[in-house]
């Protein structure tokens, strides 16, 4: 498969069109077949659900080239399974596991040139989303929606690759205790916009969110779930019913347990417990694992024994290990990888 003319080693993650995307429509109570098509502009009626209660959910997934040359996914079901249940919690008719895993093989398959070559560090991250296209102004359920799937080749999620990130304690609250936070819909990024950009012209990375019910517990990032290693070399990371249940994640302890021997513990994390542990890091598939330097509580600056220049022992060899079985050098546990 010849190969599109891209800097790979050198992209960000942004938009970058490819030539096919999926699209399928649940109209009269039942989803339409789906097709690929060109076109990459969707033309909604002007009260779809939507534009006026933002009803819709979405999906992120890569697709990479292993080292003997296929076209792999990683862990696509857990994804589909996901949006099943983010869909029923926004009131949306799911698509199901196997339809989903269709439209993902076709993109992928349809936009191969795209895929990035092994050994550049990129991917073709892919978006699977819904939502309701169909009219509505009082506040209830559309009667119709849209799927579909793009794939745009991507590089590291924080600019600087693997330099140890900076975040802050935010003011602001992500979830409610039984709010949205454990779905992925477009909803909870909505919100956590105006503490995005607040902590970055505070000079910050990311925000650390924590628990809106008492503010004491660490919770997640507006982008990823947190991973902490004690000095013991213990794996920690926060339980919480309001966080997303991170596939990477997912995969992080199941590598730490069982290919680094690591003791392993989800459990919920108080905010002064944090200056105690050796390492951080964030991990979901976006930010892969990307480590963290140092958090800021309120001018207070807690600082990982890992410092600011190069990842953790530990999450290095947590790292090392998940994306050396996402490009095939390491065996992988079975299911997780999808030859496309
Ligand atoms: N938490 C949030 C809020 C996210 O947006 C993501 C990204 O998908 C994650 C965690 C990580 O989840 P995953 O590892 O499934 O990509
Ligand atoms: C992902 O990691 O796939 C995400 O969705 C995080 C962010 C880009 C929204």
């Amino acid at each position: 498969m010849e190969k599109v003319n891209l800097d790979w080693a050198s992209i960000g993650f942004n938009y970058r069109k490819t030539p096919q995307r999926y699209v399928a429509n649940y109209r009269n109570g039942k989803w339409e077949n789906g097709y690929l098509t060109t076109d990459e502009t969707v033309v909604l009626h002007e009260s779809a659900g939507i534009l006026q209660y933002c009803q819709e959910v979405f999906e992120g997934l890569k697709a990479y080239t292993t080292q003997d040359g296929h076209i792999v996914a990683f862990r696509p079901d857990l994804n589909a399974e996901r949006m099943i249940d983010s869909a029923k919690r926004l009131e949306m008719p799911p698509y199901s596991k196997e339809m989903f895993l269709q439209a993902v093989v076709a993109v992928v398959k349809a936009n191969a040139a795209w895929v990035p070559p092994y050994g550049t560090g990129a991917s073709l991250y892919l978006r699977p989303y819904m939502f309701a296209s169909g009219p509505v102004i009082g506040v209830k359920p559309s009667d119709e929606y849209q799927f579909r799937v793009f794939g745009t080749p991507v590089g590291p999620y924080f600019k600087g690759g693997a330099k140890p990130l900076t975040l802050c304690v935010s003011d602001f609250d992500r979830a409610a205790p039984k709010g949205t936070g454990n779905v992925k819909a477009g909803l909870n990024y909505a919100m956590s916009l105006y503490p995005y950009v607040l902590a970055h012209q505070n000079g910050f990375d990311e925000n650390i969110f924590l628990d809106s019910a008492t503010r004491t517990y660490v919770e997640e990032t507006g982008g990823a779930n947190i991973l902490f290693v004690t000095k013991d070399n213990e794996l920690v990371t926060p339980k919480s019913d309001s966080i997303l249940p991170s596939i990477t994640r997912r995969s992080m302890l199941y590598i730490a347990e069982h290919y680094l021997g690591l003791k392993v513990t989800q459990r919920p994390v108080k905010l002064t417990e944090v200056e105690e542990f050796a390492e951080c890091g964030l991990c979901g598939t976006a930010a892969v694992i990307s480590p963290v330097g140092k958090v800021v509580d309120h001018g207070k600056e807690i600082c990982f024994p890992s410092g600011m220049e190069k990842m953790g022992p530990i999450t290095q060899k947590l790292y090392d290990t998940l994306t050396g079985i996402q490009q095939g050098l390491i065996e992988a546990p079975k299911g997780w990888i999808k030859i496309i």
